[in-house]
């Protein structure tokens, strides 16, 4: 067969290579240079052979001349690692195909034509788990972003919509289940022991949405009848034998389903919605159209195998994939820059539902913990891109928490400023537009604009610019009233040195320090570099709380006295406030204390003023018990770090330490009354319970951290006497941590009891690799060689590497252990699976912030990744730009 023409077509869409590029790197994809389809492929037609060793796919495409295409004759079919066995056009075989590269062209001279394709796929060796791989002796699909072309050829682009038709027969004794995209039209027995089964979805999707399924799978089923009375049936498909797991997921499932009727007047159109379990899995989950397909992890779940933590991401993933049906599904994208445009609207989507369905206040924390850990790092890093990029090499790579979590507040702005019920105009407003649309983010701001009544003029730079605002705030109190000065500045990001002042929406409330209330929130937006807000009536100087809510995604700047602080830690009704105003007092202490800048005295009245405010929340009969948790957690190091332009992260490690160990002292009595009190609670799912449990957990952090013997006889006995996996899980961290002899006993416990159970075992692997032991290094060097451990499952790779790369202790350890782990991972997993490898890359990519002895060994690692050979394009991209 032909190998690599390339021919000079003129519909090279998108595939635009820089001007001199240097030897290996791959094409660079830039946004403004999207074209239109020059074909579109209103009808498809997919018949599968299946078999875990070989699979072979007959494509039968109707091509139709795009009206808007530039009129090009040539049919570009994308393809990935497989090759046509044969092409035939309007029922003749042609041998005038081309490859170009992966791609497949074909001439073209009429205006629609049926195209005919054979390929044969081999998913047992499909390691990358995109496209039709194996899994358990199950066939499942992952096509999202670019895996259908892994399947067949065809133009893998989000926006060209087509109607799907999928036949599959296969052995029955092996897939006994046979699941496809939409409903089942027809389905029998075949020879030799086969079946088959004929799917059809009415709905036109692009190819990424595609799914197939077929194993041996058991359902939890149920009904749900839609608003308008539609009745769909439900599945959650599980290996047999899990199905006591799945309740919590169908339940979620029912609860989301109703939940968008409401909150966003959507519905759902089909009569069947199938969610698929699988145990290798790239990512979390993924949505395609009636057949979600999720990692285990976010399905399974009972109270003696998953945390309450567990049951909580399961409700938020279970929502986030439904709700893309709408945002996502029936109103699709354009073109992957546009990725946010579903992604970042359905996560806020999923934020709100799961707000609704539990506590709002701790949610709202919890989204912001993530966001500031994981999405701050990201825009203040070399891989720091805008909400919608400007362009990618491997799209993989910007599936980020910049494109989800900053996507999803940069459209919770817009709510803030529209307030809920003109913003759900705006939502309304584009769900009609675009219904059945490939959309861009552009679409959604102007139906935001029109629906809600909002100008956003200015407000799109959110979406082109990287970056987290810096914002400085004073206040200066005179002639009877206060004036609030504000400052913006948008820090420089690769590719973006120069930035525009952007709206930012600040929520905010000035206290009467006697009477600890206010006389209403107030909405600012600052869309100068720099402004001036006055408010009169003050006799007195008020108390200021500033991005209440965390009304904008920025780091905020406000010097503001300790007392200040502690006052709206106590008193302040806004509960994110309160628990930002903690979170402000301890990182300014910690922050003091590495730096060595501030002397001893200060620094000791400061330390006091953060046991003042901790001794509140241990003591505030008022608080919620899961409120309570929250605000005793201490800031992450990779938090901490942010604060400093190069941090030294084993001294923020250690003095984070140390002023947990100092509160356990200070606190203890209160500490040990706490403990007890929320021990004697008997599980059950309800707040009060999970707050209690949450409460034990950090109880124990403390406990342990200041009295070392003492933790370890209260985690040994919680962890003996556990009924839950919250209880055991939290009892067992602790122990972890500590050198004594309970540790072992646990541990060999715990892998003994839930031994074949993958996603419990993942936990014992995650809790020693993520431990704060003195040894926690060769922990991991001895996981990795254990019989568990696997490097052909994600989610055992990330139990193991992703907690070591996001454990301070064992991944900044002064010798650099740390850093060659991650480096060595990545070279050994990235010709297996490169998605899952590139993801360990940013870890590395932080070196210009760490100080100059880690940075230089960090550096090094990254030249010793660039240096392999035939790395993937996606570890290539993320390094590359690590070290640029
Ligand atoms: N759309 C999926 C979700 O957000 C994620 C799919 C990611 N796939 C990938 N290959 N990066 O739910
Ligand atoms: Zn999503």
């Amino acid at each position: 067969m032909d190998i690599a023409s390339t021919p000079a077509d003129s519909e090279a869409n998108m595939q635009v290579a820089d001007a001199a590029p240097p030897p290996q790197a791959p094409p660079v994809i830039h946004r403004e240079d999207y074209l239109p389809p020059a074909w579109l492929v209103p009808q498809i037609a997919l018949d599968f052979a299946l078999g875990v060793d070989e699979t072979h796919v007959t494509s039968r495409l109707s091509v139709q001349r795009n009206p808007d295409g530039n009129g090009s004759d040539v049919l570009r079919l994308n393809g990935d690692q497989i090759a046509p066995l044969a092409v035939r056009v309007d029922g003749e075989a042609i041998n005038d195909w081309r490859l170009d590269g992966p791609d497949l062209l074909i001439e073209l001279h009429g205006d629609a034509h049926a195209i005919e394709i054979e390929t044969l796929i081999k998913p047992i060796a499909n390691s990358q788990l995109m496209g039709l791989y194996a899994s358990n002796g199950m066939l499942c699909t992952q096509c999202e972003a670019e895996g259908f072309r892994r399947i067949t050829f065809f133009p893998d682009r989000p926006d060209v919509l087509s109607v799907y038709s999928v036949r599959m027969a296969g052995d029955k004794a092996a897939f006994p289940i046979l699941l496809s995209n939409g409903n089942c039209t027809a389905q029998g027995d075949g020879e030799n022991g086969t079946h088959w089964a004929e799917w059809q979805d009415p709905w036109p999707k692009p190819s990424y949405l595609f799914a197939l399924v077929a194993g041996d799978l058991v359902a939890n089923s149920a009904a749900f009848t839609t608003r308008s009375g539609r009745k769909v049936a439900l599945n959650i498909w599980v290996r047999p034998g899990d199905e006591s797991r799945t309740q919590h997921a169908l339940d979620s499932l029912i609860a989301s389903m109703k939940w968008d009727e409401e909150a966003f007047g959507r519905e759902y159109d089909l009569d069947l919605f199938n969610v698929v379990a699988v145990s290798d899995f790239n990512m979390g989950a993924m949505e395609n159209k009636g057949l979600n397909i999720f990692n285990t992890r976010y399905v399974l779940a009972e109270p003696d195998t998953a945390t309450d933590a567990d049951y909580d991401a399961i409700e938020g993933v279970i929502g986030h994939e439904y709700f893309h049906n709408w945002s996502g599904n029936r109103i699709t994208c354009r073109d992957w820059f546009q990725l946010s445009l579903k992604e970042g609207f359905t996560v806020l989507r999923d934020q709100l539902f799961s707000a609704d369905m539990g506590s709002e206040p701790v949610k709202r924390i919890e989204d912001v913990r993530v966001l500031r850990s994981a999405q701050f790092p990201e825009d203040s890093g070399p891989l720091a891109h805008p909400i919608r990029p400007d362009s990618y090499q491997e799209i993989s790579n910007f599936y980020t928490a910049t494109v989800y979590n900053k996507g999803a507040e940069v459209i919770r702005m817009m709510r803030t400023m529209a307030g809920p019920e003109r913003f759900r105009k705006g939502t309304d407003l584009y769900f009609e537009r675009h219904d059945g649309e490939a959309a861009t983010c552009e679409d959604f701001i102007k139906a935001i604009e029109e629906g809600a009544g909002l100008d956003l003029a200015q407000f799109r730079l959110w979406y082109s610019q990287a970056g987290t605002p810096q914002v400085q705030v004073r206040m200066v109190h005179e002639d009877n009233g206060v004036t609030l000065t504000a400052s913006q500045a948008v820090p420089s990001t690769p590719g973006q040195a120069m930035k525009q002042p952007m709206p930012i929406p600040l929520r905010i409330a000035l206290f009467d320090r006697e009477t600890s209330s206010h006389d209403g929130e107030r909405l600012i937006v600052l869309d100068k570099a720099s402004d001036s807000f006055r408010f009169e009536g003050y006799a007195k100087a008020p108390v200021l709380s500033v991005n209440r809510g965390f009304s904008a995604p920025i780091a905020l700047d406000v010097e503001r006295p300790v007392d200040d602080l502690v006052f709206l830690a106590a008193n302040d009704d806004d509960p994110f406030a309160r628990y930002e105003a903690m979170q402000s007092l301890v990182v300014r202490h910690l922050i003091a204390a590495v730096s060595g800048n501030m002397g001893a005295a200060s620094l000791a009245a400061e330390r006091n003023a953060v046991k003042r405010a901790f001794a509140a929340v241990l003591d505030d009969v008022a608080l919620d018990d899961l409120m309570r948790g929250e605000l005793l957690m201490l800031p992450p190091v990779s938090y901490l770090a942010e604060q400093l332009l190069v941090a030294d992260p084993s001294a923020l490690y250690e003095a984070r330490e140390d002023l947990k160990a100092w509160l356990g002292r200070e606190l203890s009595a209160s500490l040990r009354t706490l403990h007890d009190r929320v021990s004697a609670v008997p599980y059950s799912r309800d707040a009060g319970a999970r707050g209690a449990r949450k409460c034990k957990a950090q109880a124990l952090i403390y406990i342990a951290a200041a009295d070392p013997a003492e933790g370890a006889r209260r985690a040994d006995t919680q962890y003996w006497a556990a009924d839950n996996m919250t209880d055991r899980q939290s009892a067992l961290s602790v122990l972890c941590g500590l050198d004594v002899a309970e540790r072992q006993q646990a541990l060999d416990d715990f892998h003994k009891r839930y031994a074949g159970n993958a996603l419990v075992i993942d936990k014992w692997f995650a809790l020693q690799a993520g431990s704060t032991h003195p040894l926690v290094l060769d922990h991991i060097r001895d996981l990795a060689l254990h019989p568990d451990f696997t490097m052909s499952n994600p989610n055992r790779v990330r139990a193991l590497y992703m907690t070591a790369a996001l454990n301070p202790k064992a991944f900044h350890d002064v010798g650099g252990e740390g850093y060659r782990t991650i480096g060595e991972l990545i070279r050994r997993l990235d010709p297996i699976n490169p998605q899952t490898a590139a993801r360990f890359v940013p870890a590395l990519g932080r070196w210009r912030r760490i100080e100059s002895e880690r940075a230089h060994l960090m550096k090094a690692e990254l030249e010793k990744i660039a240096a392999a050979p035939d790395l993937s394009r996606d570890v290539r991209e993320q390094v590359t730009k690590s070290l640029g």
